[in-house]
């Protein structure tokens, strides 16, 4: 029988955790995490990510602060907004949500915001970090850590002896997936759409990780029977079965026929997803303890 993982479940552990560490937090120091979440411009799925992540905050018990900016925001009005989160010490975590609009440079803010509060994972520092295998003080992206708790869940901490393959090589998820792999000792290559023959490739990986952006590119065929199978895609598709105008959402792989043939799969939704929001909680409180001089809780 195929293992369905069951990121919702994960996730909440992952929240209670992160409810535990804010509460003792605020009880032995004082100390209330602090969330800043900064968004630029009416993008109406952003804004519903960006609420998402303050009412998580909120739950779980964190000071959620959210910046909302006019399109027309000028580089510098954000940088300024940015090194006054830098400075506010009841801020732990800033996170920029991207994208941003066209006129601004994205990687000159993200680089512009202290590493020990880059909750998303994304400067430079902390990119570093995890290259050299630095777990312990830096901040790992959101998405591939939560993926990572998806992997531990079926397959413990060490993946000696097992081949994963990584489909994508974004600087957000698939370059810090690989990383992640390959520290748990993992062989792992990373695929993308330049790869010959990705079909062979992804059917030699015992733990295939697909994060593509093609709707349900990953078929049965590319799966090696019992592997892992962690999709990240999240594609909305027209569903005429469900009535006229009406869309679903899919991943990556082509699930159906892909989990008639892998020993563990996660779906969509249900699989990543709910992880992306926990593991920035997570990174938060993390923050907040180093900040505080404490050991942060291990999730
Ligand atoms: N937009 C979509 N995903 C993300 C993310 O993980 N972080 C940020 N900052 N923006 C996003």
């Amino acid at each position: 029988m195929t293992h369905i993982i069951d990121g919702k479940q994960v996730a909440a552990s992952v929240i209670e955790a992160v409810k535990q560490g804010a509460s003792d937090l605020q009880r032995t120091k004082g100390v209330k995490a602090g969330l800043a979440v900064v968004i630029v411009g009416d993008d109406p799925a952003s804004h519903a990510y960006v609420g998402a992540k303050g009412r998580m905050a909120k739950q779980c018990g964190f000071n959620s602060i959210q910046h909302t900016l006019p399109a027309q925001t000028t580089q510098g009005e954000l940088a300024g907004l940015v090194a006054s989160l830098n400075e506010d010490a009841s801020i732990h975590g800033i996170l920029v949500q991207l994208p941003l609009p066209k006129h601004l440079d994205a990687d000159a803010i993200i680089q512009s915001i202290r590493p020990e509060k880059d909750v998303d994972g994304l400067h430079v520092v902390n990119a570093g970090k995890l290259a050299i295998g630095d777990l312990a003080t830096g901040l790992i992206s959101c998405t591939p850590a939560g993926a990572m708790l998806l992997v531990r869940s079926i397959h413990t901490e060490d993946l000696s002896g097992l081949m994963a393959v990584v489909i994508g090589r974004s600087n957000l998820f698939g370059k810090p997936m690989a990383q992640l792999l390959l520290n748990a000792n993992a062989t792992v290559m990373t695929a993308h759409s330049r790869t010959k023959d990705l079909a062979s490739v992804a059917r030699g990986a015992d733990i295939l990780v697909a994060a593509v952006g093609r709707p349900e590119m990953v078929k049965a065929g590319w799966v090696k029977p019992g592997a892992t199978v962690i999709d990240v895609g999240i594609n909305r598709i027209d569903a005429p079965e469900r009535g006229e105008g009406k869309t679903r959402l899919v991943g990556d792989v082509a699930y159906a026929e892909a989990s008639d043939v892998a020993g563990a799969i996660t779906p969509v939704p249900g699989g990543v997803g709910p992880m992306t929001i926990a593991m920035l909680m997570a990174n938060t409180i993390t923050a907040a303890y180093r900040m505080s001089g404490l050991t942060s809780p291990s999730f």
